[in-house]
């Protein structure tokens, strides 16, 4: 079995923060060449020094993934600087928590926005070079709310079912090129984004009723699945969900308390 991604070039958007940085760090370790794109600068420099320190290649790029053309400057600079891309993660994106009937045009707009376009602004302008090159492959955080409905989180929902389409259809487009595209739909992840709507006393009654194991999932853990993902291990999985979920979505009542 060969999981080795040595001296392969990492893509992480959103990779300054949570499960990105997590992703930056672990194929850092497995000795890839990382860029990360952010649109935090001063996230950006704080991760691009970590590695950079460490002694791993790491280029780091500010970059909002919704402008088309700032993103095909950075993926000229990523090969200009670090050679042809041969992995993405794209995790940027943010959250939301507003009921339906609350919310604005302008917040659907975002979530569709960062989440959804952002996705595909990233991947066509990667794609083209796998696909003219005929290997890559590329991993999309999606979320549980890939496969089901999510209290006051409808837009964001909705843009995470909307990445496992736009995924299955890239992987039928892109197979024959051999280039592979997956999503990780990871569940209750401990960083920054969760913390913001999460106080350990939600986050312990949401773990008790909903997770089958009762924990919180570590950035590293989301990283694991997206590396395992890009390596040769997986060379026959393309266009699938990979939920890293302590099993939030196996099943519909997860605890007798409420029997
Ligand atoms: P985070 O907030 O820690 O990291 C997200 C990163 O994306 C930040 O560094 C942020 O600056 C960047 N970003 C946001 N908008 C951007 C833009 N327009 N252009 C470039 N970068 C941008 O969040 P976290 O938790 O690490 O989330 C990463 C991904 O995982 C997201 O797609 C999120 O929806 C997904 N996810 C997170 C879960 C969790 O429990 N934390 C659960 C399920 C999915």
């Amino acid at each position: 079995m060969n999981f080795d991604l040595q001296g392969r070039v990492a893509v992480v958007t959103g990779g300054a923060s949570g499960i990105g940085l997590a992703v930056s760090r672990a194929a850092a370790d497995q000795d890839m060449a990382v860029a990360v794109l952010d649109n935090n600068a001063q996230a950006v420099e704080a991760a691009t020094a970590e590695l950079q320190d460490r002694g791993f290649k790491c280029l780091g790029l500010v970059v909002d993934v919704t402008e088309s053309e700032s993103v095909a400057r950075a993926v000229a600079d990523v090969e200009a600087s670090l050679g042809s891309i041969d992995a993405l993660v794209a995790c940027a994106g943010i959250s939301q928590n507003t009921p339906v009937v609350d919310m604005s045009d302008e917040e659907w707009d975002r979530l569709v926005a960062v989440n959804q376009r952002g996705v595909f602004t990233v991947a066509r302008e990667i794609g083209r070079r796998m696909v003219a090159r005929g290997s890559g492959a590329m991993v999309v955080i999606g979320s549980t709310d890939t496969i089901g409905g999510h209290i006051n989180h409808a837009a964001y929902a909705a843009t995470k079912h909307a990445v496992a389409g736009f995924v299955q259809s890239a992987a039928i487009e892109w197979g024959r090129a051999g280039v592979r595209i997956n999503v990780v739909a990871p569940g209750a992840v401990d960083t920054p984004l969760l913390r913001t709507k999460f106080d350990d006393e939600t986050a312990q009654r949401v773990l008790l009723y909903n997770v089958p194991m009762g924990r919180l999932s570590r950035p590293a853990e989301q990283a694991n699945a997206s590396l395992f993902l890009l390596s040769d291990a997986a060379s026959y999985v393309t266009g699938t969900t990979l939920c890293v979920d302590g099993g939030l979505t196996t099943g519909f009542f997860y605890n007798d308390q409420v029997h």
